[in-house]
């Protein structure tokens, strides 16, 4: 059985007050880690103070990206050390939006992927199409080479510990979700992928994320299908109640 992860995507929203109240407010709420990974990946700035405030709980906290070295002269940038030094846990590696707005591709995402878990990040990599790709029939092609590229130089123990998340990108933040069965679909492909590329034990163990439009109305459909183990949130994580209400149908 594969344990649910329930990771919410803050994005660039909110104020360090606003991410500190989030914090106290949810952190003894959250369904125990035996039953769900609840995860919150925030700006680097509140990295630190949410890691103070999720200590001796069972909030998980990411990071939203990371450069693949860890020290140099990259003006601006994050590195894996400094979050593993600040007890940050996870890191969303590749989502589409770093990929859209700042030049990452399936290459840079398996640097930083290979480099997380160098460093004793847990990675969650995110792949997906556009309109277009889903439109001509592409999805499964498309997809299966961001995971093939993405996992490149990974070890069947790393990939088994991976999580990746499938995110369409025409239902990212316009309300159209994916159906449960077109989620589950890709999803399947990508651990028939996994499978090809490595072995049924890893396909079987790595966890596969839907993300795009999840909310409270939608979740149990979406973690009731077969390959999806989770979701990557975005909108939905930014309010207490309904980021509890995300976790609880994961618990
Ligand atoms: O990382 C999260 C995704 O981009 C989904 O965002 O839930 O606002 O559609 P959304």
């Amino acid at each position: 059985m594969r344990k649910p992860i329930i990771a919410g995507n803050w994005k660039m929203y909110k104020t360090a007050a606003e991410a500190k109240a989030f914090a106290e407010e949810v952190k003894t709420a959250v369904p125990s880690a035996d039953k769900v990974d609840a995860v919150i990946c925030a700006p680097a700035l509140f990295l630190q103070g949410l890691v103070e405030a999720a200590e001796n709980t069972h909030l998980k906290i990411g990071a939203q990206t990371m450069h693949e070295e860890k020290e140099g002269a990259f003006t601006g940038e994050i590195s894996p050390v400094q979050l593993k030094d600040l007890g940050v846990e996870y890191v969303i590696i590749g989502h589409s939006e770093r990929r859209q707005y700042f030049n990452e591709t399936d290459e840079t995402a398996n640097n930083k992927v290979v480099s997380a878990f160098e460093h004793g990040l847990k990675p969650i990599l995110c792949v997906g199409e556009s309109l277009e790709q889903r439109d001509s029939g592409d999805t499964g092609n498309v997809v299966e080479a961001q995971v093939e590229k993405g996992v490149a130089q990974l070890s069947a123990e790393q990939v088994a510990e991976l999580v990746i998340a499938y995110e369409p990108i025409w239902a990212i933040g316009t309300g159209k979700t994916a159906t449960s069965e077109d989620a589950n679909d890709v999803c399947g492909v990508i651990r028939n992928k996994i499978e090809s590329l490595y072995d049924e034990e890893t396909a079987g163990a790595i966890r596969i994320q839907y993300g795009g439009s999840v909310k409270p109305a939608n979740i149990e459909e979406l973690l009731n299908m077969e390959h999806i183990d989770g979701a990557l949130v975005g909108g939905a994580s930014l309010e207490t109640e309904s980021f509890l209400k995300l976790l609880e149908a994961g618990a």
